[in-house]
């Protein structure tokens, strides 16, 4: 079992490279079964997640290759199966995006309900309902969802919440069905457009993404495309926080900053000087932290709830009192006993954390929880006296690509052991 070891007090300088944004490329990988053919994705991420989704295309009979550092080849023509085995389902959340993807495609799919990180219940019935709005026959036995959908047929879908997933699912599905499906009160997020750039560029018909009503003309065949993978904006709000919870001066290159607002505003009221040029980002922090009032986790263009452990880890050696509002998932505060080994004072009711911010965090010996969980820890031991050791690494590996050789070419002490 690995676990990074990370010496704090060391101020972070330099320039990194933002990588590919995971929650992209996981629906976009999916998509790929809607081509019938080959297709080259750039900019993708060399993430545990990346490789669960290249099992599941080869398990269904596709080719999927990483070409390069950075691209992957699949070819879609020779998909044989249309089941996904459980232990693949519970790998990741999004092994569920390839349920409208192998139904449109298929007919029919059968498959588990999905893993992830556990932050709290995180039901699928609302991409069940769009799909069997649109025509899918969907029952359950011994823990398998068994699909089935000769034929898909577009219509109206009304989200009771804006999910990413069940908005990306719908338009997987809708893609090639007959007819036209809007989806209202879809997820704006900027991977939703990324899927909509991805599904146009295979010959799809899809309109409006990023905002509330994205609407998709089925078409009768995709064909193979290549596509660039937009950078990850939780992994840029994640470098932000180090260099804002270490000190110094970083310049992140690509990156897109209209999609990270709400952090950047939120670093800058802590205390950090943020300039950006283009698709680059020089983040400064050179005076003491200072708590930022209140976050508040919304969907997109709210403050993403992927950001909130990392922030909460500079808020916790900030001075002044911070509160959280997580509105998004109901248990995603599992960081928070972590962060109180390390000397934080958070208290935690219910959706809310009032986080005092203490003069030093101290070293200590903890353990990621799930993804961004993890990341907190390591931003929180950046700045820490002395050592930590962090364990569960696994988690941190499934959406930050080798998060320990950036820190240590930006100077912090990092390593994995
Ligand atoms: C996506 O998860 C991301 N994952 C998450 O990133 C991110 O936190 C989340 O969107 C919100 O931005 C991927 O893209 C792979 P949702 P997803 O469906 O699609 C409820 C990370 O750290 N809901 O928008 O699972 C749900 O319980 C991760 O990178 C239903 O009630 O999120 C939650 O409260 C973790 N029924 C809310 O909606 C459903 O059928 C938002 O979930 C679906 C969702």
């Amino acid at each position: 079992m690995s676990a990074f070891t990370i010496t704090g007090g060391r101020p972070l300088r330099g320039a990194a490279r933002v990588q590919g944004a995971k929650n992209s490329v996981l629906p976009i990988l999916a998509a790929t079964v809607l081509s019938g053919g080959p297709c080259v994705i750039h900019n993708c991420p060399d993430l545990l997640d990346v490789d669960s989704s290249v099992r599941i295309l080869r398990y269904l009979g596709c080719g999927a290759e990483r070409e390069s550092s950075s691209s992957v080849a699949v070819d879609t023509a020779g998909m044989s199966r249309h089941d996904i085995p459980d232990s693949m389902m519970r790998e990741m959340r999004s092994s569920v995006v390839f349920l409208g993807a192998i139904l449109s495609r298929a007919g029919e799919a059968v498959m588990s309900y999905p893993g992830g990180c556990d932050l709290g219940p995180r039901p699928i019935d609302l991409h069940l309902s769009s799909l069997r709005q649109m025509g899918a026959d969907i029952s359950e036995a011994g823990g398998f969802l068994i699909c089935k959908a000769p034929r898909l047929t577009g219509c109206d879908i009304h989200l009771s919440t804006p999910s990413v997933g069940a908005t990306e699912n719908t338009m997987l599905a809708a893609a090639r069905a007959h007819g036209t499906t809007r989806i209202l009160n879809a997820a704006r997020e900027p991977e939703i457009k990324d899927l909509q750039t991805f599904l146009n560029a295979m010959g799809g018909r899809v309109s409006g993404a990023g905002s509330s009503t994205v609407v998709i003309e089925g078409v009768r065949q995709l064909s193979g495309a290549e596509h660039t993978v937009i950078p990850d904006r939780i992994a840029a709000a994640t470098l932000l926080t180090a260099v804002a919870s270490a000190g110094g001066e970083i310049l992140l290159e690509n990156v897109w900053p209209e999609d990270l607002e709400t952090v950047i505003a939120v670093m800058a009221e802590a205390g950090c000087g943020i300039r950006r040029d283009g698709t680059t980002l020089l983040a400064r922090r050179d005076k003491a932290l200072r708590a930022v009032g209140r976050v508040r986790t919304m969907p997109h263009p709210g403050f993403p709830t992927d950001a909130q452990a990392p922030v909460m880890a500079v808020t916790c050696h900030a001075e002044g009192t911070t509160v959280f509002s997580e509105n998004v998932f109901e248990g995603r505060y599992r960081h928070v006993g972590e962060l109180l080994r390390m000397g934080a004072d958070i208290q935690v009711e219910g959706h809310v954390a009032v986080v005092c911010g203490v003069p030093k965090l101290c070293g200590a010996q903890v353990r990621a929880t799930d993804l961004r969980g993890g990341a907190a820890l390591v931003v929180a031991a950046l700045a820490a006296e002395g050592e930590t050791e962090l364990s569960g690494l696994e988690h941190i590996d499934r959406g930050y690509e080798k998060l320990e050789d950036v820190l240590s070419a930006l100077g912090a002490d990092i390593k994995r052991v």
